[in-house]
């Protein structure tokens, strides 16, 4: 029998928001997400993203595309570095199998985002296949929201999913969605356009030595 997803239930942080002794002010900023959060979040920035690719033209289009190879890199890079390896010890023995099914998915994606690279957005193939790519991502976040989130959620102390959002957070730093020459574009971003094999390792190399 399969088993039912658990409760996306949150759990509130001990310090967070509470008032420092007599000072009549907050100890910290009050963090309003957890990791988890952040990472809902980011499945449906990417499922908004694959909507608007599949209707815009161009140059739009174009740009739209290299926003989800950004986003995607940075998304799964940093629950590779992060978020798997908290799950398979917060997991247990089923950890292996639900971080390693995950993982699997993720490295399958990557070799699909790259082939839909290399085909181009104008090509007459690359909406079925971007369709067929959004089907396997979308399937793929709702795992994770089913069997990795919700036992995060209930097994790793709450302080500890508030700090890993912040981590989550920079590592959005290093690769901006949108980057915008107005808002002083930093070379940085212009490296993030390329092959998404190239973006992947960028962004993954820049949160092992951050
Ligand atoms: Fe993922
Ligand atoms: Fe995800």
């Amino acid at each position: 029998m399969p088993r039912l997803p658990l409760p996306l239930t949150r759990k509130q942080p001990r310090r967070y928001g509470s008032q420092a002794p007599g000072s009549g002010k907050a100890m910290t900023q009050p963090q309003h997400k957890d990791v988890v959060d952040v990472l809902l979040e980011q499945h449906q920035q990417i499922k908004s993203l694959f909507d608007r690719i599949a209707t815009a033209e161009g140059k739009q289009k174009q740009e739209l595309f290299y926003d989800l190879v950004r986003l995607l890199a940075v998304h799964e890079s940093a629950e590779e570095q992060i978020v798997h390896p908290e799950a398979r010890r917060a997991i247990g023995e089923d950890g292996e199998r639900v971080v390693d099914a995950r993982l699997q998915e993720e490295a399958r994606a990557k070799r699909v985002l790259s082939d839909l690279y290399d085909l181009g957005v104008d090509h007459p193939d690359f909406g079925a296949r971007l369709a067929a790519f959004a089907h396997d991502v979308v399937e793929h976040a709702t795992h994770e929201e089913q069997e990795e989130f919700p036992r995060l959620r209930e097994r790793v102390d709450p302080d500890k999913l508030y700090r890993l959002a912040s981590v989550f957070e920079a590592a959005e730093q290093i690769a901006p969605t949108r980057p915008h020459p107005a808002a002083g574009e930093s070379a940085a971003a212009n490296l993030l356009l390329g092959p998404p094999v190239a973006v992947f390792d960028r962004i993954r190399d820049a949160l092992r030595s951050g």
